[in-house]
């Protein structure tokens, strides 16, 4: 199966299918895109909806944001929880604005080196607000990634480099289209190869699917009594 097949396979789903989030329309900002990715990464996106709408029209940039009180922004996180993710947030507006001009930088090592950016966020930032080719990996891609290339019930506990690299090969060249491929195998993982119970008759990729095809059943969500 040439691995491309699957990116297209997952764009097109998505194009199709996908939640319709303001961190992914055309005119977020990059400064959007790092809130988003920082809010979501311990809270669903239901929760983070509101508060990222809100945030967005209080701070619509890091300098906005960097002009604030530091307590502010935990104030304004209210109940998204690890409320130290605000303050690692406002750090980071700081940094931004004394670093960079107040524009979120677009190089990965540039943004790793901000406060409370990760690996994670940092690829995520750089994939979805700059279009890049970078292997974005959260919990839903790597299992579904798992599945549907290693042929595994489920992934490993954390990110590994091996994780990172199945991802890239499978991102198409072009970068547009890499970072298309990047969120639509988020959204599948979140969607539709979930944990448990996953919705193989809806996934656009089963006939492509290595766990599907070893004939192996993916996990069942626990049972409930009548
Ligand atoms: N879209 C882009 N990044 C996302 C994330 N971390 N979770 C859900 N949807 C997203």
């Amino acid at each position: 199966m040439p691995a491309h097949n699957l990116a297209t396979t997952a764009v097109a789903w998505y194009d199709a299918n996908a939640r319709d989030l303001p961190w992914r329309s055309a005119d977020a900002t990059p400064w959007g895109v790092l809130v988003s990715e920082v809010m979501l990464q311990q809270t669903p996106v239901s929760r983070v909806l509101p508060a990222w709408l809100e945030w967005m029209a209080r701070w619509p940039t890091a300098a906005d944001l960097a002009a604030d009180a530091p307590g502010e922004a935990i104030r304004a996180w209210g109940r998204l929880g690890y409320p130290r993710r605000a303050l690692r947030l406002h750090e980071c507006a700081v940094a931004i604005v004394a670093s960079h001009g107040g524009e979120v930088p677009s190089d990965v090592d540039q943004l790793l080196a901000l406060p409370g950016i990760g690996a994670y966020t940092a690829r995520a930032v750089a994939a979805f607000a700059y279009r890049q080719r970078q292997p974005v990996v959260d919990t839903n891609v790597r299992r579904f990634v798992a599945r549907a290339v290693a042929g595994a019930p489920d992934a490993g506990p954390a990110t590994t480099a091996r994780d990172l690299t199945a991802v890239a090969e499978l991102l198409p060249e072009e970068p547009e289209l890499a970072a298309r491929a990047s969120v639509a195998f988020m959204e599948l993982g979140a969607l539709v190869c979930t944990a448990r119970n996953p919705r193989c008759v809806d996934c656009p990729i089963a006939t492509m699917c290595e766990f599907r095809l070893s004939g192996a059943v993916a996990p069942a969500g626990p049972t409930r009594r009548p």
